[in-house]
């Protein structure tokens, strides 16, 4: 059987500050520049979800995408958008959010909720020129 990469989009609007608090402020802000800001800043979010798998054969169906859908927007979008992700996010408490490391709580948010295909990778657009992707621990 075939198998096949669906992939479901979404966004949120969200703001952060890259700040490591076992560092002193001069380490902070020759990392992490603007983004150390203390006055936060705020991104517009993009996702893309990906999950793969064989077409069940009475569907035609991966996955239902109204069900990633429905996914994404409780674990993710719900909790994420219009929020501080350093203030704000349960699942974020004690995680420098950058991108990288969103995208990692990202993965560990969706993946128990796959059912019957696999989460196959995240892509997390900080800006337009900006992505990470997350393929699972490999
Ligand atoms: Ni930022």
């Amino acid at each position: 059987m075939p198998v096949v990469f669906i992939t479901r989009k979404a966004h949120f609007n969200a703001a952060h500050r890259l700040h490591n608090p076992a560092k002193s402020d001069e380490w902070n802000r020759n990392t992490y520049g603007k983004c150390n800001s203390p006055n936060w800043h705020g991104h517009n979010y993009q996702i893309e979800v990906t999950v793969a798998g064989e077409p069940n054969p009475e569907t035609g169906y991966v996955m239902d995408l109204a069900d990633l859908h429905q996914i994404i927007l409780e674990r993710i979008i719900d909790p994420c958008d219009h929020s501080n992700l350093n203030l704000d996010v349960d699942f974020l408490a004690g995680v420098i959010p950058s991108s990288e490391n969103l995208v990692v709580a990202f993965w560990n948010q969706i993946e128990p909720h796959i059912e019957g295909a696999r989460l196959e990778s995240i892509k997390l657009f900080e800006t337009a020129r900006n992505v990470v992707e997350y393929r699972g621990n490999q």
